[in-house]
This record gives C-alpha cells, sequence and structure tokens, in this order.
C-alpha cells in the first residue's frame, strides 16, 4: 500500500466532515500493520468543546475494528501549511504508536510534512510515569 492510497482516503474522509463552526474540514486515514484503513472526520458540536477531532474518528474506527496499532498515519486539510495533529491528538496517537511511527500532514494543495510521534510529542505522558501506581 502507498502513502497515496492512505492520503486518498484521509481525503475521502474530510468530504464527511461536519464542521459547520469552524467550517475547518479535516480528514485522516491510518494504516495498520496488517494493511487494513481506517478513515476519520471532524465531527463539531453546538456545544462546541464536544467537538471531535478526525485523528480522534479514524483510531477510534480502529479499535472498534479490534486494531490497537497505527503503523501510519495522515491528516489532511485546506490550509496554507500542513496541519499538525493537535495537542490532545498527538497523545491519542501515541497510544497505539511508536516513536518512529510517521504521521504525515497534508493540504488540498499538495504540500506535505512528516513527522514522526516521538518527534511530535516529546516527552510524552507514558505507562513509566505510573509506576508506582
Ligand atoms: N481539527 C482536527 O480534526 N484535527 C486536527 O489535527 C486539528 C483540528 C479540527 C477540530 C475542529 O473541528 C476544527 O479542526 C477546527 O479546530
Amino acid at each position: 500500500m502507498t502513502d497515496d492510497v492512505v492520503l486518498a482516503s484521509a481525503k475521502a474522509a474530510r468530504e464527511n466532515a461536519h464542521a459547520p463552526y469552524s467550517k475547518f474540514l479535516v480528514g485522516a486515514a491510518l494504516r495498520t500493520p496488517d494493511g487494513q484503513l481506517f478513515q476519520g472526520c471532524n465531527v463539531e458540536n453546538i456545544a462546541y468543546p464536544e467537538g471531535t477531532c478526525a485523528e480522534a474518528g479514524a483510531i477510534a474506527a480502529m479499535c472498534c475494528a479490534g486494531g490497537r496499532e497505527i503503523a501510519e498515519i495522515t491528516v489532511v486539510a485546506d490550509s496554507p501549511a500542513p496541519v499538525p495533529p493537535c495537542g490532545g491528538c498527538r497523545q491519542k496517537i501515541a497510544e497505539f504508536a511508536g516513536n518512529d511511527v510517521v504521521v504525515t500532514m497534508a493540504t488540498m494543495e499538495g504540500k506535505t510534512l512528516s513527522m514522526t510521534v516521538g518527534d511530535l510529542l516529546p516527552g510524552r505522558f507514558s505507562e513509566e510515569h505510573m509506576e508506582k501506581a
């Protein structure tokens, strides 16, 4: 599977984003090690804090199907520069991805930026911090 397939899948997911408040449509797609693809889009709510990000949707779809490992993930939005996942989504991605997993950020015009999970979330909260619990 090429990165293009994951990007195309993220773009298709973006088409279904529910973003009437921000008007900022976001799509995400992730691939699991066995090659399955899962998509997500942002789903906003009139009670603004209840909205969810595209990455969260893709992760929920993966978990629902029994997946627990992200091999790669791509996020796309119509922005001038590739949109980085928000802080909360970085932690959500890190739950299912090692530091070396690549996160690709893309614009609708074709700009891309790829970074690792470790670079996006240095010093992440992890199970080691709970060892005394
Ligand atoms: N958003 C995402 O879905 N993913 C990101 O990585 C950045 C932000 C959404 C949340 C909200 O619906 C809209 O973009 C504007 O913040």
